[in-house]
């Protein structure tokens, strides 16, 4: 049985707190079960914060801990004293199990016993569920726990025990809420299968990873909230990377000697950890790019020059980076093909009956973003690809902005293509992965001509080497290959499931706070989104909001985001985009919102 702590109450009442309408009860500090969930909350963070060790949590991902929302980073759950212990907490436990059951109506009894079927919204699709985001995040307890219950519709209790049997800090908001926007929005995660190994999560320990986190910028604390333009190193990365040229630095491949075969296998375990992490049949069907960009511009080259025939049809989304639209205009304009284009509906969603509209006799392929990068959406990309191979097109996604939020198997997807870039995963800068099915790329010719790619060479006539090899002409990038290997490695030490609910919570925690702010608007509010936000300010440049919040030491993009066609079907030409990743806090994010309440 679970320990229930000050800190885990703190969560609990925190969240309680945030999850009750604002017009709903009174919401000061008096009296009301928002005034005693307030009052709880306070009053169990400061006996957390007296109760917390003077150490440092250990670097490692452990029993939970969270940021709590102004609350800076809380003390691990490991805290001695049990809330029950506490007289004066005991009554004020039971109190908040009563303003969490007058907040929250379903029965316990049957969220104890039967598996969580959402309740119906009206007008919602069959499948949508009422919350998708208590929704999710409970079918994603249940996974990782293995529970039957669910604790968000069920008692405090089960609850209680849910959220720390998951190791998941801080549970996200349960229930109706007032705020019409929030209400429409209903942000969702993709359901996260159980991932082996998967252990709790504490955003302190992993801070700790990330030195480039602990500095000062402009005076104050840096804030990276840039993580879709690029993400941070973990210190295992960076010691990978020097560990390489200190002391196995050689070419690959060619050479007879200890440090030749050491460099070799450092790449090449890369590539086999880039074939695990996306569920690849063979290491053959894994190419080694600079990044997203080579890679599609690799498929439209090679694939383009051999597949494509004029009036052929090439069809993207209009939620494409710039990356998967330039170098299809290109090949096509050379091979006569044309682009078709699928609309969005004013959420920024895939509108599904335009694109099964779109798909003809004439579709060779269907080139689509997993996760948008300007407004966060996710694309329903198991179903496109399904339609799209039914049709007989081929398919090719852009992981860019998913690879490091949320799982992928390109077998189970069925695409022909998948990208990725390593700095987007917490690897290096010039380091990333074309996926393509086998009997595309042996029927795929080089795009490039060099070293490494041949079988034999004369100057009457050149053979290939098979795939990979035929696609890497050149010598690779050996480091960053083997930094991009440690950085997937250290995603699944984290895991993925714990990365996906926690982030999630962010987006939601941001979401709800950045619409307090007079004049924003928020730009995209897909159900379906990783964790980034995008908005305007009333009578601002989003350059002015970028700098104001860069002399507060907070890092977000302002700009277009490599996204025009995108960010200009809402009329836009930029938004300021801040993005979060698994080592970003709620307090950061209350610092973002109170900079921006205060821009002048
Ligand atoms: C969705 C998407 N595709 C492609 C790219 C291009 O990635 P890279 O510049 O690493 O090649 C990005 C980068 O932001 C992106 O977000």
């Amino acid at each position: 049985m679970p320990e229930i702590t000050p800190d885990l109450v703190a969560q609990v009442a925190t969240k309680l707190y945030q999850g009750a309408s604002p017009g709903s009860a009174s919401a000061g500090t008096g009296g009301g079960s928002l005034g005693i969930a307030r009052a709880l909350a306070d009053r169990a963070r400061q006996e957390t914060a007296a109760a917390a060790p003077a150490v440092a949590p250990p670097a490692s991902v452990s029993a939970a801990a969270a940021t709590l929302p102004g609350a800076g980073v809380a003390a691990p759950c490991a805290i001695p004293t049990a809330i029950g212990g506490m007289p004066e907490s005991g009554a004020a436990l039971e109190r908040i199990a009563q303003a969490f059951a007058a907040l929250k109506t379903p029965p316990a009894t049957a969220a104890a016993t039967a598996p969580v079927t959402p309740p119906a919204v009206p007008g919602a699709v069959a499948s949508a569920p009422a919350d998708p985001l208590t929704y999710h995040s409970e079918k994603l307890v249940r996974q990782q726990t293995g529970a039957g219950a669910s604790g968000g519709h069920g008692s405090l209790k089960s609850f209680v025990q849910n959220v720390q049997l998951a190791g998941i800090s801080g549970t996200p908001k349960n229930g109706a809420c007032a705020d019409p926007f929030a209400s429409q929005l209903r942000i969702s995660l993709p359901a996260t299968p159980k991932l082996a190994g998967s252990s709790a999560f504490n955003v302190a320990a992993v801070r700790g990873d990330f030195p480039i986190l602990h500095q000062k910028v402009n005076g104050q604390p840096l804030v990276w909230f840039d993580n879709a333009a690029t993400t941070q190193k973990p210190r295992q990365v960076i010691e990978t990377l020097s560990r390489f040229y200190e002391r196995d630095n050689s070419n690959i491949h060619r050479g007879a000697h200890t440090l030749a075969a050491r460099a070799t296998d450092a790449f090449e375990g890369a590539r086999d950890k880039v074939r695990d992490y996306l569920g690849a049949g063979s290491s053959d069907e894994i190419i080694f790019t600079r990044g997203t960009t080579e890679a599609i511009n690799l498929v439209a080259q090679s694939y383009g020059r051999e597949f494509l025939r004029p009036g052929d049809e090439i069809v993207l989304s209009e939620l494409e980076h710039h990356a998967n639209i330039v170098p299809w205009q290109i090949i096509a304009r050379e091979k006569g093909a044309v682009l078709r284009v699928i609309p969005v509906n004013d959420r920024g969603e895939i509108l599904l009956e335009e694109y099964g509209k779109l798909l003809g006799p004439r579709t060779r392929l269907v080139a689509l973003a997993h996760a948008n990068n300007s407004l966060g959406t996710i694309l329903p990309i198991r179903e496109m690809t399904a339609l799209a191979k039914s049709r007989g097109a081929h398919v090719l996604i852009d992981g860019a902005q998913s690879v490091a939020h949320l799982p992928v198997n390109v077998q189970e997807l069925g695409c022909d293509f998948f990208v990725f870039s390593g700095h987007k995963i917490f690897g290096p800068t010039g380091i990333g992965a074309l996926y393509g099915r086998r009997e595309l790329l042996e029927a795929m010719p080089p795009w490039q001509g060099g070293g490494n790619m041949i079988r034999d060479v004369t100057f009457a006539e050149t053979t290939y080497s098979g795939i990979p090899a035929k696609f890497e002409a050149g010598t690779p990038n050996i480091a960053d290959a083997a930094g991009l290997g440690a950085a997937l490695d250290y995603v699944r030490h984290v895991g993925l499931g714990n990365i996906a609910a926690y982030e999630h919570q962010l987006l939601y925690y941001a979401t709800e706070e950045l619409q307090r702010v007079n004049g924003l608007r928020l730009i995209g509010t897909a159900r379906d989104k990783v964790a980034l936000t995008s908005f305007v300010l009333k009578d601002k440049s989003v350059t002015e909001v970028g700098r104001f919040l860069d002399r507060h030491g907070i890092a977000v993009r302002a700009g277009h985001h490599c996204a025009q066609p995108s960010l200009r079907r809402f009329g836009l030409e930029a938004t300021v985009r801040p993005s979060f990743s698994f080592y970003n806090t709620f307090a950061e994010i209350d610092r973002l919102v109170q900079a921006l309440k205060s821009i002048r």
